[in-house]
């Protein structure tokens, strides 16, 4: 994880689904590279950019104003070629040609696989950088973009919750986080919802109901039901039609959320912390370390190689899923 490479030319991009925040950590690297004496060369389109030679050369003034920006100024895409060795060769090839001799890679745990793999094939110096809103990859406590994912979720099901409540419906709405639960509990939490299916805790239609029937009988008008995506019941509409099979008189509505979770004005915390994270990265790769996820833990800023930061996960919290029931009595 320590390499001897000098670094003169540093490339970063941005892949995988983008987050709030990714702009702040592009223009942390831009800037902290140029501060340090070194060039940097920002890659289009994740890995597609790679194999594409698709880049500018960036310059501190290429990153004015854009701390405030959602999305990301580099693109980014899912490149599933990237999983073929020939390919990725490709790219290597392409950043040697570019004299590049470190990168920075910003996105999820997809990435960092890529990431991973031109580390050890190539002997490439590469840092990652945890972007997306799931907030599912371990060895950080948050991922940017997360923390505006849930500020805008939760934005979203309070004005939801007003119509909920002028008209007696429960609504199931659907929230991102891929395979993970965190933004379901953390909504849920902060907007008083009845209660949340996440993958992390099986559940059944029929407990379900349960519950559901309990609520009104405490007198309960009207209900929000925080469904996560990638949950064993379905979607939130599959589960909706499952529920009003066995509730007939039940008025349900259904909203997806969707990718407006994505977009948007990253939040002050956001901006914090990839501002940190891309300043810490870039000091890292100039001070030699290499194949390693950059995060912060207990306001550390701490490293995770990325074979395991891939393989395990962060994990939810599972008492706030019991904290959240037990506030909506
Ligand atoms: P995220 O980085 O947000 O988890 P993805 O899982 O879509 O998003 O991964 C982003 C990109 O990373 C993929 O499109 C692909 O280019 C690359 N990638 C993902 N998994 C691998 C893998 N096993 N080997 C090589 N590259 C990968
Ligand atoms: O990883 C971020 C994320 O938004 C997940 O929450 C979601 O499952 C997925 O990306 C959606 O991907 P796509 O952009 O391909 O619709």
């Amino acid at each position: 994880m320590a390499t001897k490479t000098k670094i003169n030319r540093i490339g970063v991009l941005t892949s995988g689904g983008d987050a709030p925040g990714m702009n702040a950590a592009i223009r942390a690297v831009v800037r902290t590279a140029i501060y340090c004496g070194k060039e940097v060369y920002g890659f289009y389109r994740g890995y597609q950019g790679l194999i594409e030679k698709s880049y500018m050369q960036m310059q501190s003034h290429s990153v004015s104003k854009i701390i405030n920006q959602g999305g990301t100024i580099l693109k980014s895409s899912r490149c599933p070629e990237f999983k073929d060795k020939f390919v990725r060769e490709k790219a290597y090839n392409n950043l040697k040609e570019l004299g590049i001799d470190g990168l920075v890679v910003i996105g999820g745990d997809g990435s960092f696989r890529g990431a991973d793999l031109l580390y050890k094939e190539h002997g490439l110096p590469v840092i990652g950088i945890p972007g997306t809103i799931d907030n599912d990859i371990y060895g950080t406590d948050f991922t940017i973009g997360f923390d505006t994912a849930i500020n805008t979720a939760v934005q979203a099901i309070d004005k939801l919750r007003d119509t909920a409540d002028s008209h007696n419906l429960v609504f199931f709405v659907e929230v991102m986080g891929r395979d993970a639960g965190f933004i379901a509990l953390n909504t849920a939490m902060a907007t008083g919802a009845e209660t949340t299916l996440i993958p992390e805790i099986p559940t059944t239609i029929e407990k379900l109901c349960e519950y559901l029937l309990y609520e009104r009988r405490q007198n309960k008008t009207s209900g929000i039901i925080i469904v996560a995506e990638g949950g064993d019941l379905g979607s939130a509409n599959q589960i909706a039609a499952k529920v009003k099979e066995r509730i007939p008189n039940y008025e349900t509505r259904v909203t997806t959320l969707g990718h407006i979770q994505r977009g948007g004005s990253p939040s002050c915390n956001d901006r914090v912390l990839a501002s940190i994270l891309g300043y810490g990265a870039v000091k890292a790769l100039l001070g030699g370390r290499s194949g390693v996820m950059i995060g912060q833990m207990q306001n550390e800023t701490v490293f995770t190689p990325f074979s395991e930061a891939c393989s395990r996960h962060n994990e939810i919290n599972t008492k706030w899923y019991d904290i959240t029931r037990v506030l909506s009595i």
